[in-house]
């Protein structure tokens, strides 16, 4: 299980992004993060795949633990080697190689052999990477690229697979076949750390989920509790939103709404 506790993160020692959040995600779980733009979701995920040196940035409070490993002291391959791995934001894959070599680069660490066995499953289970295997990445839908990310990020057999925004510039259709890949990693018995300001997609495929805001946890439950919230219908699935600005103006807004009556 992953375990955020009371996480700050600095950025260049002044800028204060993370304001003490904590969150779980239990082992074979899907948990969301939602939160607008800005609010710190890569944020988490750099800290805890060890990639805060890299940007400048430092935890400066708190704890992050996988399976009781502290996350916060390992490099990022050594997270790796957790069975922590990430899909970034943007879906980092090689536009000039194709989705076969993008795959065998993803999965560098195995023997020749094995891996090979292990791509031709996973072409197998995703026909969308199979019927392209030959093709060249860059020339791949924005989905299947991320299809791509995701399958490659398979082969390293993670325990806990951290997707930052899957459905980021998606077509609607598209966006149900990664909610799909994304529901058989879970089958699979994988943990997901699921980045989304997609709240419908993050309901509809989370067992739990937090909503971010400013560097903080500002609301968490069960999928069903946060849909029947009405702070979050408002701002997160739009439902009697009037061009509010933040989950916090809309509690604002309430409060007045209250105040007056
Ligand atoms: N390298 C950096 N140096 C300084 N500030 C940064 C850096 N990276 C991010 N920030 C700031 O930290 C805050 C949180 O950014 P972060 O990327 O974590 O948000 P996010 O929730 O992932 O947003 P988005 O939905 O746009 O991806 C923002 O205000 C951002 O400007
Ligand atoms: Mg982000």
């Amino acid at each position: 299980m992953l375990e955020i506790s009371n996480l700050e993160v600095v950025y260049d020692d002044v800028v204060v992004v993370l304001r003490g959040i904590s969150l779980q995600v239990p082992d074979g779980k899907i948990v969301a993060l939602l939160g607008p733009n800005g609010a710190g979701k890569t944020t988490t995920v750099r800290a805890i795949c060890g990639l805060l040196d890299l940007h400048d940035a430092e935890a400066t409070k708190g704890a992050i633990t996988f399976d009781g490993a502290d996350l916060l002291t390992l490099r990022p391959e050594e997270v790796v080697a957790q069975g922590v791995v990430q899909v970034m934001e943007g879906r980092r894959i090689f536009i000039d190689l194709t989705v076969e070599e993008n795959l065998r680069a993803g999965a560098h660490t195995r023997r020749d052999e094995a891996r090979q066995q292990e791509i031709d499953a996973l072409m197998e289970r995703f026909p969308v990477l199979g019927e392209r295997r030959h093709q060249l990445a860059g020339y791949l839908s924005g989905g299947e690229q991320q299809m791509l990310a995701i399958g490659r990020a398979l082969l390293v057999k993670p325990s806990l697979l951290i997707l930052d925004e899957p459905s980021l510039g998606l077509a609607p259709r598209i966006v149900g076949e990664v909610a799909q890949v994304i529901r058989e990693v879970k089958e699979r018995g994988v943990s997901v750390l699921l980045i989304e300001q997609n709240a419908a997609l993050a309901l509809e495929l989370a067992d739990y989920g937090y909503v971010m805001e400013n560097g903080k946890i500002v609301l968490d439950g069960d999928p069903t509790e946060l849909a029947d919230n009405q702070d979050f219908q408002e701002f997160y699935l739009g439902i009697g939103a009037e061009g509010r600005r933040s989950y916090a103006d809309v509690k604002l807004y309430r409060r007045k709404k209250r105040w007056l009556s």
